[in-house]
């Protein structure tokens, strides 16, 4: 009991029902669950949208999935998502509303905050990016010495390069190829130096995304990104309007930059920073892949924000994935969560899941302030297949540890692939099928030994099985597919949040970090006192200054 009275999660009836399941579902193998049930794999299977989900490598059964509906039910998910959809300051601690809906949301839906009616202003900006995408693409919009844009580069990070960046990987094949499109984050000065070492500074326009525009590590490489394009054309201030545009909720910092505030691009502070690519952030993907396709994955979000918020909670997939990793998470003790995606082109997404899930669920303390008494995110980690099948799949198979994975794949390849290499697509996917089976059902001792292996090696040739996945399949990869991905990903780490009873909206964590990065600093420099630091941080410095020449 709480000390106001509530029940707390571990305590709840729904949550006590769901561990002692665990207990008598200990020893069930998935070749047993397959064998009762003979309709188990067409039969566990969702659709949403594009993405065809198939949940039944999962070590469930209708009794399971059950139970963790009543959870869902008994922690009010649905009241909490509608509430979402409403566009109510779930975000508590933050006091604001939630509403990267609102961002894919149709020009005639009507969403409001605070009694105003947000949608016209999310129209207003679209219509703006896409009449500047429109003239970069055709080569209207001209560099400060008249010349055509030809380079492209975003400086953000987090939420302000993640998406944009992944994206833009992900759509390669639908970008316009005269382009080069580069991204910034790091302030280690490598990345900066890197994107720009061979472009001609008069055909390169800067996208700096920041929410804040305050970020340390975006103002310190738009500072330097203007002082090399003013440096390379020999120019003044006045080049900058040509080559800086903004993207931000923060219109007097951007002022304050020094960029024309008719180049900014606005959003709002509703829209969190993971959950922004589809916002102004989204500008350098909106000039590559051009503003039609950026509203087809708009659309493809809204799909499935449209699913999320009216599928009943037997065929709600982000609701189903969210409760399945609740499953390994809290019933399991399961501690990451893989996201193996069989394209190559998807080769980020993992990295943008890992913001918007570990920043959104890494929290040890509820919404009412307390301490939780239970697990929260998972550490979401992958990489694209096969190359990961060679690097830590051994793990996975045949490690002491549970990880639960979700495969991605696509009936065909992207198009504009060479003949020969189109054909390599039924290897990739046969690889993709094969693993989840392997995950699943492994290899008996019995089957290792019938293929005559020497009787010590059996042991090292048998894997256990039992291995959970979720597989993801879509005809192929498009810019609607991919904001229905996303759309699915984000919800479901809503789904968790609200069952964990955590605000999944804020993100202080990261605060600590930033705010000791500052003081630090003035220690490094030559001659400076190196005070005010504990004592392990302290000789490290010494050491730093020592190996550094100061
Ligand atoms: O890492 C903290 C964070 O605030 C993220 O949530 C955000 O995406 C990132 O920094 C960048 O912030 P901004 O867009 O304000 O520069």
């Amino acid at each position: 009991m709480n000390a106001d009275g509530r029940t707390r999660l571990n305590q709840t009836p729904e949550w006590t029902a769901l561990a002692k399941h665990r207990e008598e579902l200990v020893g069930a193998h998935l070749r047993d669950l397959f064998a009762a049930d003979p309709g188990r794999g067409a039969g566990y299977t969702l659709q949403v949208g594009d993405l065809h989900v198939d949940y039944s490598k999962h070590l469930v059964t209708d009794d399971t999935l059950r139970l963790l509906r009543e959870l869902a039910a008994a922690t009010d998910v649905f009241g909490l998502r509608d509430a979402m959809f409403r566009g109510e300051k779930i975000n508590t601690t933050e006091d604001r509303a939630v509403l990267h809906t609102a961002l894919r949301a149709p020009r005639d839906a009507v969403i409001e905050v605070d009694g105003e009616n947000v949608v016209p202003a999310v129209h207003a900006v679209l219509d703006k990016m896409s009449d500047f995408a429109e003239r970069v693409r055709s080569g209207a919009w001209t560099g400060h010495t008249g010349k055509r844009i030809k380079n492209v580069i975003n400086v953000g990070i987090g939420g302000s390069d993640l998406g944009p960046a992944m994206a833009y990987e992900v759509l390669r094949s639908f970008t316009d190829r005269d382009l080069t499109v580069r991204f910034v984050s790091n302030v280690d000065g490598a990345d900066l130096h890197e994107a720009t070492r061979d472009l001609d500074a008069a055909e390169t326009l800067f996208i700096i995304a920041s929410k804040t525009f305050t970020t340390i590590e975006t103002i310190t490489n738009a500072t330097s990104a203007r002082d090399w394009l003013l440096t390379e054309l020999k120019a003044g201030q006045d080049a900058v309007a040509k080559h800086f545009v903004a993207l931000s909720t923060n219109a007097e910092k951007v002022a304050e930059f020094g960029i024309d505030p008719v180049n900014m691009f606005e959003f709002w502070d509703w829209v969190g920073g993971r959950y922004s690519y589809d916002s102004a952030i989204g500008l350098s993907l909106m000039i590559a892949i051009g503003p039609d396709r950026f509203r087809e994955m708009l659309g493809g979000f809204h799909l499935v924000d449209e699913h999320f918020r009216t599928a009943p909670a037997e065929s709600n997939v982000p609701l189903l994935m969210g409760l399945l990793g609740i499953w390994y998470d809290n019933f399991h003790d399961a501690q990451s969560h893989a996201v193996l995606p069989y394209s190559h082109y998807l080769s980020r997404f993992t990295a943008y899941l890992q913001q918007l899930d570990m920043e959104s669920n890494g929290k040890h303390v509820a919404r009412d302030g307390q301490e939780v008494e239970w697990q929260t995110g998972p550490v979401v980690w992958g990489t694209p297949g096969t190359n990961g099948q060679h690097a830590y799949y051994q793990l996975i198979h045949q490690g002491t540890k549970l990880i639960p994975a979700d495969f991605i794949g696509f009936a065909r390849p992207v198009a504009d692939l060479q003949p020969g290499l189109i054909a390599q697509h039924d290897l990739l996917m046969a690889n993709f099928f094969a693993q989840t089976q392997a995950l699943a059902f492994g290899k008996t001792a019995d089957e290792v030994r019938a293929e005559g292996v020497p009787e010590e090696l059996v042991p090292h040739k048998t894997f256990e099985g039992n291995r959970p996945t979720t597989t993801i399949l879509a005809r192929h990869l498009s810019p609607s597919v991919l904001g229905q991905l996303v759309a699915l990903y984000e919800h479901k780490v809503f789904v968790q949040g609200a069952v964990w009873n955590i605000d999944s909206f804020d993100q202080w964590g990261v605060e600590l970090g930033k705010v000791l990065a500052k003081r630090v600093e003035p220690a490094l420099t030559e001659g400076a006192k190196v005070e005010g630091l504990d004592e392990s941080t302290k000789a490290l410095v010494a050491k730093y200054r020592e190996l550094r020449g100061r």
